[in-house]
C-alpha cells in the first residue's frame, strides 16, 4: 500500500488532540489571532465587561500608593505585554530604572516600546520577544536591580488554579528574593454580573468565541463550519470560574488532516475558563507560591483587585 498520509506538525496535532478527545477542547490561546485580538478590544469597552475598566481606575486611583511598595532602583517585567498600556498608569508614580515588556508580537512590542521611550526618555525599555510558554530570562547586569514583575488584566484566571501557582512560582523564582509582584485579578461575585460580562447584548463575546473555530481552520486547513456552532457561556459558582463553550447546533462530520471528526447536535468544545478569586484565594496562591499577600486594592464596588505579592 502507498497511501500518502498528509503530514502533521506539532500545532496542528496538539488542535487535533483537543478535538479528538471525549471533552473537546481548543486552547484559549487560538482567540488571539489578528480579528480575535481586535474583538477582546471591543469586549474590553463593551457596559457588561467591568474587568477592564475597572482595573486600570484601580491603577490609576491608587497609582502613588502601589508605587509606595516597589523597592528604589526597580525593574518591571511584563509577561504578555501586548501594547502595554497599563503599564503607563504605574511609571510616572513608581519611576523604575528598567520596563521589560515580554510578548509573541514582535510588532506590538516595537511600538510600544517607542512609544514609551519617547514619553519616558528617563526610562530603559528592554522588549524580549520569545512565546509565553518560554522562561524570561533577564541580562547578568540586570541581577542587581530589585524585580517585579506586572501581571494584569486578570489573565492568571485562564490557568487551572494548580498551574497559576506553577506559574507564580516560576515568576518569584525570577523575581529573587528583593522583589514582588504586582497581580490584576477578577473577583468572585454575584452570577448575574458575570453572566453579563461573558454574554453581552451585542454578542462581542460570541464573535470572539466563534472566531476561535476561523483560526483553527486556517491552520488545519479545515472547512468547520462557523454557523453550525453557537456561544455558550456560564459562571460555574461552585467552581469559581466562568465557563466558555462553543455549541454544536446539528451533527456534523468532518475530514481534517485524515482524521474524521464528529460533532454530535448539542455537543460541547470547551474553549475558556476564565477563574474568579476571592482575596483569600489570592492569599493562598501567593502563599503556596512562595509570594506574601502584602496588599490589595480594590475599585468601590468590589469588583476588580490589584494585589501586591512581595517574595
Ligand atoms: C483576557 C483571559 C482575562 O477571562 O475575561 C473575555 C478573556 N474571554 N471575554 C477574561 C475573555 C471572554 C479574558 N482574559
Amino acid at each position: 500500500m502507498n497511501i500518502k498520509e498528509p503530514s502533521i506538525n506539532k500545532e496542528q496535532q496538539d488542535i487535533l488532540d483537543g478535538l479528538i478527545s471525549n471533552q473537546k477542547t481548543i486552547n484559549p490561546k487560538y482567540f488571539y489571532d489578528h480579528r480575535g485580538s481586535k474583538l477582546f478590544e471591543r469586549i474590553t469597552q463593551l457596559d457588561e465587561y467591568y474587568p477592564t475598566r475597572t482595573e486600570l481606575t484601580i491603577l490609576n486611583d491608587y497609582a502613588q500608593d502601589i508605587a509606595q511598595l516597589f523597592e528604589p532602583d526597580s525593574l518591571i517585567v511584563e509577561p504578555g505585554a501586548g501594547n502595554c498600556t497599563k503599564i503607563e498608569y504605574l511609571l510616572e508614580a513608581v519611576r523604575p530604572s528598567i520596563y521589560v515588556p515580554q510578548d509573541v508580537s514582535e510588532e506590538f512590542l516595537q511600538k510600544s516600546a517607542q512609544r514609551l521611550s519617547g514619553r519616558y526618555p528617563w526610562l530603559k525599555v528592554h522588549p524580549i520577544i520569545s512565546d509565553f510558554s518560554d522562561p524570561i530570562e533577564l541580562p547578568e547586569n540586570y541581577q542587581k536591580f530589585a524585580k517585579h514583575v506586572f501581571y494584569p488584566g486578570s489573565t492568571i484566571g485562564n490557568f487551572e488554579p494548580e498551574d497559576a501557582v506553577i506559574f507564580l512560582k516560576q515568576m518569584h523564582k525570577l523575581v529573587g528574593s528583593r522583589g514582588g509582584m504586582l497581580l490584576g485579578v477578577d473577583l468572585h461575585k454575584d452570577n448575574e454580573i458575570l453572566h453579563a460580562a461573558y454574554n453581552d447584548e451585542k454578542g462581542i463575546t460570541a464573535e470572539f468565541n466563534l472566531n476561535t473555530l476561523n483560526h483553527i481552520n486556517q491552520i488545519l486547513e479545515a472547512g468547520i463550519d462557523i454557523n453550525q456552532f453557537e456561544h455558550h457561556a456560564l459562571y460555574n459558582s461552585k467552581q469559581q470560574r466562568i465557563e466558555m463553550y462553543l455549541r454544536s447546533k446539528s451533527l456534523q462530520q468532518y475530514t481534517i488532516l485524515g482524521n474524521t471528526i464528529t460533532f454530535e447536535s448539542g455537543e460541547l468544545i470547551h474553549t475558556e475558563h476564565s477563574y474568579k478569586y476571592t482575596l483569600d484565594g489570592i492569599a493562598e496562591l501567593a502563599q503556596k507560591s512562595g509570594f506574601t499577600l502584602q496588599k490589595s486594592w480594590l475599585d468601590e464596588e468590589e469588583l476588580f483587585s490589584v494585589s501586591y505579592l512581595s517574595a
